[in-house]
């Protein structure tokens, strides 16, 4: 790859230009002639270009335009997300011309060969203001890509701390940047319910808030004594799927059962094992880690959750719809008389058979309705609900199970693509948690593990990497966990790269000196290749305070 195309995911080939001028360059004659299924992406081009250049990029083909076409050619050879991008006109050297010719295998294929024009536009393309009257310049190249794997997703946890409306869509533009295509909502946890459900407005009068926060990590001793929390609309709901559905994006949302529900019990008490825990006194949870309170096994609790996710299908219209099933603990289970009647009424044999019995309800109830379900690498235990897929995070063990049995995986083991986990080791990494994980790291990251057979190769979706937010706090916070290992996870997910031994992370490393001017363009938060800034240091909220360190707010 040459100095000044310098693509982040590397695309599948670059073929410089030898008879063409070394450089084209957009101008106040550039316009956009977008064929048809390619709208969304010229509106793309046209706000996000120009904003960052100023040029009007009037609708319209000619000798100057960007032009915008889906081809089915480009579809069998890269597929419909793949595209061919040539800044050198056109090949067949078409009446009218053209100064820059995206073509994709489908109309995503069309937004991502945008992606990459941008980035050969260089990093004053990703400003949201004009800082220079250009020139902007293109080098002279034809590339070809297409992506890995169709799933390529970011999980971000919104229940642990709330991300406003606008940082989300902002994350948004930040994994359509990369090539990303799978946004996973963690709407509903212990600590918070994020979703307005109109038929249960209590799930966010009540569980959407708790009375304080704690501070750092599970063990540390500092609370920040404030209320907290926060939800989105039905309409903020609808606007985040529409703004990602312009960015090729899926949203898959997650509502948690049967565990990680303590929120929608502190909302609705008869939701809880009521024959031993006195769950009206139950609050939304103020601190981390695996909770025992439980969902209990009764219809009323499955006609309640029909309820909401009769109101998440109206919103989202992803095939794929994430139940969770993590992390259940199954002691209140044992020790109630009513779950231990049900066990036996249902023939289920035990407390694993009543966490099957709620997944295979919901993917049969999801399956009726054309939707599939997906969740967690738990809902393996006590037997797979047929047709469901599963997102592998203790490791590759479940994944490879699922897909073995013919399941389809999303590939996110927590021991490699957690990135709440610190990036380096040292005590002024702001929040050091969990595993070390680097850069390099991440880009040696491989998520079909050695040894699958063809078969259950096949069945690897994707993978994805998943951000859990206790402590990140605000956007600045998830900015510095996710970046730059987002970087490196991006290429992971799109590009032919080899195993993990073989690949070129100095070569990786050199293109991310331009990337990291990308997302200073973006205004991103990232961890600074030499360490963290002073400003982001914050000793003493990991479970180790130094004394008297003060909560920082
Ligand atoms: C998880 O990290 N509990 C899915």
């Amino acid at each position: 790859m040459t100095d000044d195309v310098n693509l982040i995911p590397a695309p599948l080939t670059v073929e410089r230009g030898e008879s063409a001028p070394a450089r084209v360059a957009l101008d106040e004659r550039t316009t956009l002639d977008a064929g048809p299924g390619t709208g969304s992406t010229a509106r793309w081009l046209r706000a996000a270009l120009g904003a960052a250049t100023g040029l009007p990029l009037a609708d319209g083909p000619g000798p100057y335009a960007i032009r915008l076409r889906i081809s089915e050619e480009v579809a069998r050879e890269h597929g419909p997300e793949g595209y061919r991008l040539s800044t050198r006109g056109p090949a067949d050297g078409s009446a009218g011309g053209a100064a820059v010719v995206i073509e994709g295998g489908g109309p995503a294929g069309v937004f991502w060969g945008a992606q990459t024009l941008r980035q050969l536009l260089g990093p004053e393309a990703y400003r949201k203001a004009p800082v220079a009257d250009g020139p902007w310049e293109l080098p002279a190249v034809t590339v070809q890509d297409g992506p890995r794997f169709g799933w390529r997703g970011l999980l971000l946890d919104v229940s642990r701390h709330f991300l406003p409306k606008d940082d989300v869509l902002r994350q948004l533009d930040l994994l359509a940047a990369h090539k990303l295509n799978v946004f996973h909502f963690h709407l509903t946890d212990d600590q918070g319910w994020r979703i307005e459900i109109k038929r249960h407005p209590r799930l966010t009068e009540v569980g959407a808030w708790r009375a304080r926060t704690k501070w750092g990590h599970r063990a540390s001793p500092l609370w920040t004594e404030t209320p907290y929390g926060g939800f989105y609309t039905q309409d903020d709901i609808r606007e985040i799927v529409a703004y990602a559905a312009e960015r090729h994006i899926t949203v898959v949302p997650e509502i948690d059962l049967p565990g990680h529900a303590q929120a929608a019990i502190a909302a609705y008490p008869e939701l809880g094992n009521t024959d031993v825990v006195d769950t009206a006194s139950l609050t939304v949870w103020d601190t981390w880690g695996i909770n025992p309170n439980v969902l209990a096994p009764t219809e009323a609790v499955l006609r309640f959750y029909e309820g909401v996710f009769e109101e998440v299908l109206d919103l989202f219209p992803s095939t794929f719809v994430h139940v969770g099933g993590d992390e259940c603990p199954k002691d209140q289970w044992k020790a109630s008389p009513a779950a231990q009647a049900r066990i036996k009424e249902l023939g289920v044999g035990d407390e694993d058979g009543l966490q099957s019995w709620f997944i295979r309800h919901f993917d049969r109830w999801l399956a009726a309705r054309g939707r599939r379900l997906i969740g967690w690498d738990e809902i393996l235990e006590g037997g797979l609900a047929e047709g469901a897929a599963v997102s592998s995070w203790r490791g590759y063990a479940g994944g490879i199970a699922a897909a073995e049995a013919g399941h389809d995986v999303v590939m996110c083991p927590e021991q490699q693509v957690y990135l709440d986990h610190r990036q380096a080791p040292g005590e002024d990494e702001p929040m050091p948690i969990g595993y070390v994980r680097t850069l390099e790291d991440v880009y040696r990251f491989e998520p079909v593990p050695p040894g699958l057979s063809p078969e259950a190769a096949a069945h690897i979706l994707g993978t994805q990497a998943n951000v859990w937010t206790e402590v990140m706090e605000n956007r600045s916070r998830v900015d510095y966990q996710v970046f730059p290992r987002l970087a490196a996870f991006a290429e992971v997910a799109w590009s032919a790269l080899p195993a993990p031994e073989a690949r070129d992370y100095t070569g990786f490393a050199r293109r991310m000196d331009t990337h990291y001017r990308r997302l200073d363009a973006l205004g991103v938060d990232y961890r600074p290749p030499a360490g963290p800034h002073p400003r982001q240091r914050r000793p003493g909220v990991l479970g180790r305070p130094l004394e008297g360190t003060p909560p920082i707010v």
